[in-house]
């Protein structure tokens, strides 16, 4: 089996995956509420990936290669995963493999089943919002990604500015439940603009100008907020995503990331896929967010390719988009 290591941002994650029959034997996440602070997210990383080893002890002689997140994500955060796969493959004497963190949510479409390449995939996460077009695991690209905040962020932002609590994603997809969706109507980003591409900065700030007016929003207005923001922020993603489904007629495309996990967000791209007559395909919801079995899945991928990496040199990188290379 693979067992792999997932620690670029704020979640602690550790996984088992079966190499033949393509079985989770184990995957676990300690998670880490109250906000991303890299030195403290790295602290907890070097408490909390040994409690997770230990869980998995009986396992590790059955273990034939060690995966581990080494680009993109916080650099201190990567570095805890790393240096505890590098020691893991040191002891148990298995090569070592070094996985990108986006071509691992892309993997979290398929982490028990076979691949499903080609396909295309719309990614949306904290760290992440981007059109990734997959001819097989070796050969990625990226056709379209955010020029400032990701949604993940502007759904973390918008929800602080309503003082609800971190991750802020969950909270304004259950507020908005309650709320109007039309009371506010927040400008779509880049409408008029032909990119490929996509922006939530201004409509953040649309938002925190939404919320100055009001003074002191009352319980409806911040619901009304948050709908109003969560429709435009979908709208926005999916105004895009529709230009590229116009483009490309992808035959099948995937919907990862932790904002994935968001019921009004699946249902509008399912029927956008219903249009092109494209297929839509979803991770399990315990796959949407940070996890470790989508890694160790993409580290199958690259078993299988013989893409191992060198032990004392695994390069740590905090920026890694998917080049034409990829
Ligand atoms: O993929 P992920 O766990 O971490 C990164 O790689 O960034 O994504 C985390 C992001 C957070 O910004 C969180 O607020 C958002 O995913 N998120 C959601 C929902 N659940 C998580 N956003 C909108 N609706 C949700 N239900
Ligand atoms: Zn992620």
């Amino acid at each position: 089996m693979i067992l792999a290591i997932e620690s670029s941002c704020d979640d602690s994650a550790l996984a088992l995956l079966e190499i033949d029959t393509l079985k989770l034997i184990f995957h676990d996440r300690m998670v880490q509420n109250g906000g991303v602070v890299p030195e403290l997210a790295a602290r907890l990383h070097a408490v909390n990936l040994p409690k997770l080893l230990e869980s998995v002890v009986d396992y590790l002689p059955r273990v034939k290669a060690v995966a581990v997140t080494h680009e993109p994500g916080l650099t201190v955060a990567l570095a805890e995963g790393v240096v505890m796969a590098q020691a893991l493959a040191l002891a148990l004497k298995v090569p070592l493999i070094a996985v990108n963190h986006i071509k691992g949510h892309l993997c979290s479409l398929f982490v028990e089943t076979p691949s499903c390449f080609p396909l295309s995939v719309l990614m949306a996460s904290g760290g992440h919002t981007l059109i990734i077009e997959a001819h097989d695991y070796g050969r990625m690209r990226q056709i379209a990604a955010s020029i400032d905040d990701s949604m993940g962020e502007a759904f973390d932002k918008v929800a602080k500015m309503l003082g609800l609590g971190y991750p802020g994603g969950p909270l304004i997809e259950a507020l908005a439940q309650k709320g109007d969706e039309n009371r506010f109507d927040f400008p779509l980003p880049l409408k008029h603009d032909a990119r490929l591409a996509f922006s939530y900065s201004g409509l953040k700030n649309s938002v925190r100008l939404a919320i100055e007016a009001l003074g002191e929003p009352g319980e409806q207005d911040k619901a009304d907020i948050a709908a109003s923001f969560q429709k435009a922020a979908v709208g926005h993603l999916l105004f895009k995503t529709r230009r590229y489904l116009q483009q490309a007629r992808p035959e099948r495309m995937g919907l990862v990331g932790g904002v994935s996990a968001n019921r009004y967000l699946r249902e509008r791209f399912t029927a956008l896929c219903a249009e092109f007559k494209c297929e839509p395909l979803f991770a399990p919801l315990s796959f949407c967010a940070d996890n470790a079995a989508m890694i160790a899945r993409a580290a199958l991928e690259q078993y299988r390719l013989g893409e191992f990496a060198d032990p004392a040199g695994i390069k740590i990188r905090s920026r890694a988009p998917l080049s034409k290379e990829n």
